[in-house]
C-alpha cells in the first residue's frame, strides 16, 4: 500500500492574472487530502471517500472513459467534457482513477481511498491536492519511481479534465508547499514566515472554467488595464511577503480585491465580508477563480478581527499559511 497526503492552497495574490502570462504568489494551508492506494487481484478500480461518494468498475471501462474524455479535451469541448465529469461524484473519480492509470501505464486492479480536508469548489485548490495525492500513491503503489517533475506533470494532465486549462499554479503550491511565486513555465520557492490568517467560506455555485470564461469575454483594454494592475501589485506583494507584520500586505490585499472585482468576480456577500474586515484595518480578498468561495482575510489582532466578522453573522476558521507540500503519510 503507498499513502501520500497533499496540502491545499489560497491564493495570496495573482489569480486570473496568472492565465494571462502575469505572476501569482500562492500559499499552501493546513488543510489536507489523505490518500491510500493498494494493489487488488482482479481487474477492478475500487474508490471510498469520506463525503465525496465511491466508484467500483472494471479497469478496462475506466481507460475508455478517460480515452472518450481526452478526445473531448482535444476538440476543446469543454462543456461536454465538464458535464461527463462532474455527471456523478463516481463519474468523477472514475475520470481521475482512469486518467491517472492511463499516463501512468497501469492495466492492473486497485482499491483507493481517500480522505479530504479541503473544502471542493472553494478556491481551495482542493481537486490539485487530491489528483497529485492520487498520482502519487498510484504510482507509487505499483513501482513506479515518479520525479517531481513528471509526478507534477501527470497531475496536471488529470486536473484538465477537471477544469480544461489551468495555469498550473494550484499544483505547483499544493506539490511545493511554503509559499510560492509563480509565473507560466517558472515556480520559486518564497521565504515566507508561517502567518495564521482566517478564511470565510461562502458558497460558490460556478467553476474555475466558467469564471476563466467570463473575464476573457469581458472588453479586452479594461482586462488589460487590471492584470497589468494586478502585477504590479503581486511584484509589491513579493517584496513584503516574508515580514512579520501585515502593514504592507493588508492594503495590497485590498488593492488586489478592487481589481478582482473589477473584473466581476467578486460577489454582495464576499464584498460585505471584506467591508467588515477593512472597517478594523485589515486586509481581504476572495481567492482563486471568485463567483463565490473563501476569502482570506488578514490583520495583526485575529482575535479582534474573528470577534467582528462573528458580529456580522459570519463564520471565519483559522488557518495557517506556508504548509509543507505533497508527503507520505503512514495511515
Ligand atoms: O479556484 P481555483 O482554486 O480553481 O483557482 C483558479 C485560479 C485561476 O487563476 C482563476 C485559474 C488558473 O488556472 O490559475
Amino acid at each position: 500500500m503507498a499513502s501520500y497526503s497533499c496540502p491545499g492552497k489560497i491564493h495570496l495574490i495573482g489569480e486570473h492574472s496568472v492565465v494571462y502570462g502575469k505572476p501569482a504568489i500562492l500559499a499552501a494551508i493546513d488543510r489536507r487530502t489523505y490518500v491510500s492506494v493498494r494493489k487488488d487481484r482482479d481487474e477492478k478500480i475500487t474508490i471510498s471517500s469520506k463525503g465525496f461518494g465511491s466508484f467500483h468498475g472494471s479497469v478496462k471501462d475506466c481507460l475508455d472513459f478517460s480515452g472518450r474524455l481526452d478526445s473531448l479535451h482535444g476538440k476543446g469541448d469543454f462543456k461536454k467534457l465538464f458535464a461527463a465529469v462532474r455527471k456523478t461524484p463516481s463519474s468523477s473519480l472514475r475520470a481521475l482513477a482512469g486518467k491517472a492509470a492511463k499516463e501512468l501505464g497501469i492495466e492492473e486492479g486497485f482499491s483507493a481511498r481517500f480522505k479530504s480536508g479541503i473544502e471542493s469548489n472553494a478556491g481551495l485548490g482542493s481537486s490539485a491536492a487530491l489528483s497529485l495525492a492520487f498520482t502519487k500513491s498510484l504510482a507509487s503503489c505499483f513501482g513506479i519511481r515518479l520525479g517531481d517533475k513528471k509526478a507534477g506533470k501527470i497531475s496536471l494532465s488529470v486536473e484538465r479534465l477537471f477544469h480544461g486549462r489551468p495555469s498550473g499554479a494550484d499544483t505547483a503550491i499544493c506539490q511545493r508547499g511554503g509559499i510560492i511565486w509563480f509565473r507560466k513555465g517558472t515556480v520559486k520557492s518564497l521565504n515566507g514566515r508561517k502567518k495564521e490568517i482566517l478564511l470565510v467560506r461562502t458558497k460558490r455555485e460556478s467553476t474555475t472554467g466558467e469564471m476563466v470564461a467570463k473575464v476573457k469575454a469581458m472588453d479586452p483594454q479594461k482586462r488589460i488595464a487590471i492584470m497589468d494592475e494586478l502585477e504590479r501589485l503581486t511584484f509589491e506583494m513579493r517584496k513584503h511577503v516574508s515580514k512579520r507584520g501585515n502593514e504592507k500586505t493588508v492594503d495590497i490585499f485590498n488593492s488586489a480585491q478592487q481589481s478582482l472585482r473589477a473584473l466581476g468576480i467578486s460577489t454582495p456577500k464576499i464584498g460585505r465580508i471584506c467591508d467588515v474586515v477593512r472597517e478594523i484595518g485589515g486586509g481581504a480578498k476572495l481567492s482563486g477563480a471568485g463567483g463565490g468561495g473563501c476569502v482570506v482575510c488578514i490583520h495583526n489582532d485575529l482575535r479582534s478581527l474573528g470577534k467582528a466578522l462573528r458580529r456580522e453573522g459570519f463564520h471565519p476558521e483559522r488557518a495557517l499559511v506556508g504548509e509543507r507540500g505533497l508527503r507520505l503519510f503512514k495511515p
